[in-house]
């Protein structure tokens, strides 16, 4: 699928509705909240995460009202501009957002604390996946690395399905603090109107 198709397609989705993926944060960034909270000494709001795929941000807004500084980062335009307009419900205080219409893989040159993706790495072709993690690691080898895939149900068909060892594969030689094959009911419902079960592969990772 060509750059402009798949800008097209999450447009007409989001058109649909401005919070289509709903509000809830995944699970995984509970976790990930927990875990940069017994690690950090600061002030949280320090710590600079980069959410990759974002969509119309429901982990960036998590994120923002836990108090990190977030850029956030779509290739769809509505997706940005609804990020955009839910950000600007947040209280006063709560507006660390960098929301920017950009392919992710023209990575921010800035240093983050934490690289995120939920359900965004499937976009990349499977072939230049692993070499799209790489890029990742090489980038931002100091920063905490959480991603979020499907290993079945993608809504696009099996070419945006990732292999389940991606992640574990790809983060070899790191420190793996949490690794899942996790089954989740869909946040959207099929053509049936069913929410569906599908399978997700998480992971925390930290260079060693
Ligand atoms: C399944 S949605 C997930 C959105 C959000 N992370 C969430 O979980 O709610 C995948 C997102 O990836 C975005 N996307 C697809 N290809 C992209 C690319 N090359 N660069 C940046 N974003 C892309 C889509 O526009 C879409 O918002």
């Amino acid at each position: 699928m060509t750059e402009k198709d798949m800008r097209k397609r999450y447009d007409s989705l989001y058109n649909e509705n401005d919070r289509y993926w709903g509000e809830s944060p995944s699970p995984l960034s509970l976790i990930l909240l927990q875990h940069v909270k017994t690690k950090t000494t600061g002030a949280i709001g320090r710590t600079r995460l980069l959410d990759i795929g974002c969509g119309q941000g429901p982990d960036t807004l998590f994120f923002v009202r836990k108090g990190f500084n977030v850029t956030a980062m779509d290739i769809s335009p509505i997706a940005i501009a609804d990020l955009r307009k839910h950000a600007e419900e947040l209280p006063k205080g709560q507006t660390a957002i960098i929301a920017l219409e950009q392919d992710m893989r023209e990575l921010p040159e800035e240093t983050f604390d934490v690289i995120f993706s939920r359900m965004a790495l499937q976009m990349i072709p499977a072939t230049h996946r692993r070499d799209y993690i790489e890029e990742l690691k090489t980038r931002y080898p100091d920063a905490l690395h959480a991603h979020i895939i499907p290993i079945t149900g993608a809504c696009f068909g099996d070419d945006f399905i990732c292999n389940d060892t991606l992640l574990t594969t790809a983060y070899t030689g790191w420190s793996i603090i949490l690794q899942e094959l996790v089954w989740t009911t869909s946040r959207v419902p099929n053509k049936k109107g069913e929410h569906y079960l599908m399978r997700e592969a998480w992971i925390l990772a930290r260079k060693t």
